[in-house]
This record gives C-alpha cells, sequence and structure tokens, in this order.
C-alpha cells in the first residue's frame, strides 16, 4: 500500500485509547519492524541487551528529557502494566507517612483506591464525585496534610472530560498525566514522579512512562519486589526483565515526531486550536449540545464531553459520524453521550470536519 492510500483510507478516529499515532510514526515503525536499518532482522526480532535495542532506549530517554526540559535529576523510565501499575506501585515504595489524593475523577478516585488497598493512610484533599465528577475542587478548597509523602493528582480526567488548568506546585507531587502527556509543555523538573499510559499520546499500550526524581529513591523500603521498585528499574534502565521493546520502539518514533512539530509548545498551539473549533460548536449550538464540565476553564483540550438531547439521537450522531470517517465517538459507559478525544496525532482537519458535521447535525434534528 503507498502512502497515499494508505492516507485515504485513514479514518478521523477519536478514541480516547489506544488511539490514533501518526502516520509518519506508524510508517517508519512498520519499516523497522520488518527490517531494522537493513540488518536483516526487525527490531522485534533482536535481543533488548543488544546494541540496537540499546541504542533505541538510549535515544528514547535523551529526547524525552529534551521534550520536557529535564536534566539529570530525573529518571526515565519504560516500564510495563500500564498507568494502573504505577498508581499501584507508587504508594508500595514512595507513602512512607499519610499520602493526599485529589479525587477528581474516574481515575485519581482508583489511583486513590489502590493506595488504600496498598495500606497507605490515604487523605482526600478534595472530591466531585457528589456531582459525578463534572469539575475538580478548585486548589484554594483542598484539605492538605502538611505531613504527607506526597500529593497525588490526575492532571487530565480522561473519562470525566476535564483538567487542571495548572499543575499545582507542591513539594513532592506525583502527577497521572495519561491522556495529555506531551500534549502541551509540563513543569516536570517541579514533580516528583510523573506517569502516564503509553495508549493516548504516545503509541501502543503496553508501555507506561515513568518520570521519577532520583533524590527520592531512599524512601524506598527493602522490602519492595525488585520488579516494582522504582531505583532497581532505573538502575538497569528499565530492563530488570524483557521490556515491550516494539512499543518502546514506537515510542522513540513518536518523540521524534514530536520534536519535528516544534516540541510541545507547538502541540499546545495546535491541540488548543482542535480543542476550541469544537467547543465553539458545542457552546454555539443554542443548547442542542450540553458540554458535561460545569467549570470551563477546566475543559480538557485533548477528551472533550457532551451530550445530545437524549440517548436514541446520540446512537444516530456516532453511526452518522462514522458514515463520515469520524469514528469512536461514544462517551465512556458510566458517563455516556459523546467524548471525541483529540489527541497530538488527531489534525486539525478532524477537529473541523466534526464540528461542522456538529452544525449539520443540529440544524437537522434540533
Ligand atoms: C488518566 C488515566 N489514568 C490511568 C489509566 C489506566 O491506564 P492503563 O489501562 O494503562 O492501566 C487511564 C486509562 O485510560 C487513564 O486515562
Amino acid at each position: 500500500m503507498t502512502t497515499a492510500q494508505t492516507k485515504s483510507a485513514r479514518a478521523f478516529n477519536f478514541s480516547a485509547g489506544p488511539a490514533m499515532l501518526p502516520l509518519e510514526v506508524l510508517e517508519a515503525s512498520a519499516k523497522a519492524l520488518i527490517d531494522y536499518q537493513g540488518k536483516g532482522f526487525g527490531i522485534a526480532e533482536c535481543s533488548h541487551r543488544g546494541k540496537e535495542f540499546d541504542g533505541v532506549i538510549d535515544e528514547a530517554i535523551v529526547r524525552v528529557k529534551s521534550l520536557l526540559g529535564l536534566s539529570d535529576t530525573h529518571d526515565v523510565l519504560f516500564l510495563q502494566g500500564g498507568a494502573t501499575h504505577l498508581f499501584t506501585t507508587i504508594p508500595m515504595n514512595f507513602a512512607t507517612g499519610p499520602v493526599d489524593y485529589l479525587v477528581s475523577g474516574e481515575w485519581s478516585q482508583k489511583a486513590a483506591k489502590a493506595a488504600q488497598a496498598a495500606g497507605a493512610k490515604v487523605n482526600i484533599v478534595g472530591t466531585t464525585e457528589a456531582s459525578n465528577f463534572d469539575h475538580s475542587t478548585a486548589p484554594a478548597e483542598w484539605k492538605l496534610d502538611p505531613n504527607a509523602a506526597y500529593l497525588h493528582v490526575c492532571s487530565n480526567e480522561t473519562v470525566h472530560g476535564h483538567r487542571l488548568p495548572q499543575w499545582p506546585t507542591h513539594p513532592n507531587l506525583v502527577v497521572d498525566a495519561s491522556s495529555e502527556f506531551m500534549s502541551r509543555p509540563h513543569p516536570a523538573t517541579d514533580a516528583a514522579l510523573i506517569y502516564a499510559g503509553a495508549q493516548k499520546n504516545l503509541g501502543p499500550a503496553g508501555v507506561v512512562v515513568a518520570i521519577v526524581r532520583k533524590d527520592w529513591y531512599p524512601r524506598i523500603a527493602k522490602s519492595v519486589p525488585a520488579l516494582f521498585n522504582f531505583q532497581k528499574q532505573a538502575e538497569a534502565k528499565s530492563m530488570l526483565n524483557t521490556p515491550p521493546t516494539f512499543g518502546i520502539y514506537i515510542l522513540l518514533e513518536t518523540f521524534r515526531w514530536l520534536e519535528k512539530q516544534g516540541g510541545l509548545a507547538a502541540m499546545e498551539k495546535i491541540n488548543e486550536e482542535k480543542a476550541g473549533t469544537i467547543y465553539s460548536a458545542i457552546d454555539g449550538s443554542n443548547g442542542y449540545y450540553k458540554g458535561t464540565v460545569s467549570v470551563a476553564a477546566q475543559r480538557s483540550r485533548m477528551n472533550l464531553t457532551f451530550r445530545l438531547p437524549n440517548e436514541e439521537i446520540t446512537d444516530v450522531f456516532i453511526k452518522d459520524a462514522a458514515k463520515q470517517g469520524m469514528v469512536a465517538l461514544k462517551g465512556y459507559r458510566t458517563v455516556g453521550g459523546i467524548r471525541a478525544s483529540t489527541y497530538n496525532a488527531m489534525p486539525l482537519e478532524g477537529a473541523k470536519a466534526l464540528a461542522q458535521f456538529m452544525k449539520d447535525f443540529a440544524a437537522k434534528n434540533g
């Protein structure tokens, strides 16, 4: 299949994850899968201890640091088990006392529960569960424990469609950035630990990126099993066991692609424009579409959630959109309605096509 054919066959895929990836990334990865740099074998067919994969992981680490402006204070890890693995192992490693959790949606709630299950004394600094997580509690209202070992937040709630406009400042901040990682510049140097499942902005499922401040390692108890121990993983360059080599390769291609786009500030600009295009269609619909997030400043730029007048017409909307090449618009099962995920790989044309479709659909059915 030629590039042109592949391109013309590609849908505007609004999936929340695993999500669409840039075509250039897929093409370069497909090539490397079959034959890596003319060696007669693919990148998924060689040892993780060999020089080919070593070069891949080294370059991936350097590029993450460069994209985020990180120095040697932090390690970059490529782990397995997803973001769920991370919010399970973080308290095992670092909850040396009580811990603060902001509960602002499905994912931060799961993280707080995982910390409780791990035996940590969890202080919920704020929750909006009573309003079905339609926004996040404002930082001024958070009831922080001055003795907390860390503060955990989810910077973008994938299911409920809102984000923290700014990451909070805290001496020991832990951020689940899964669904907005590298979609805008992040104050990464100020965080103690950032983690992100790859399957939104970075690559396929099966890899989770963790960025860990090295001065945190002395907190880790000897009883933490090596595989779950962040320091041991860092010392082994994420290779205590066989890592998901091809997944990490795809991430490397994404990091190269991000640099070619102009880095994270350039991504933020285009992501603002994409989200703005769709939010304008919601806000300009005379109430036909209703955004599900109650605080406008917190609206996600990655997962845009809204409702139509009823469930039947929502189904028609999803089916009609799919006929026009716009797929995976169904909202999360506990929330319903529509969720349009506009990660880095979604082109501006995709957002414009959806906004136009929304206008036409409302004019026909409103
Ligand atoms: C913000 C956030 N955190 C955590 C997760 C869990 O990720 P995983 O399925 O990789 O464990 C998700 C998955 O969608 C997510 O969106």
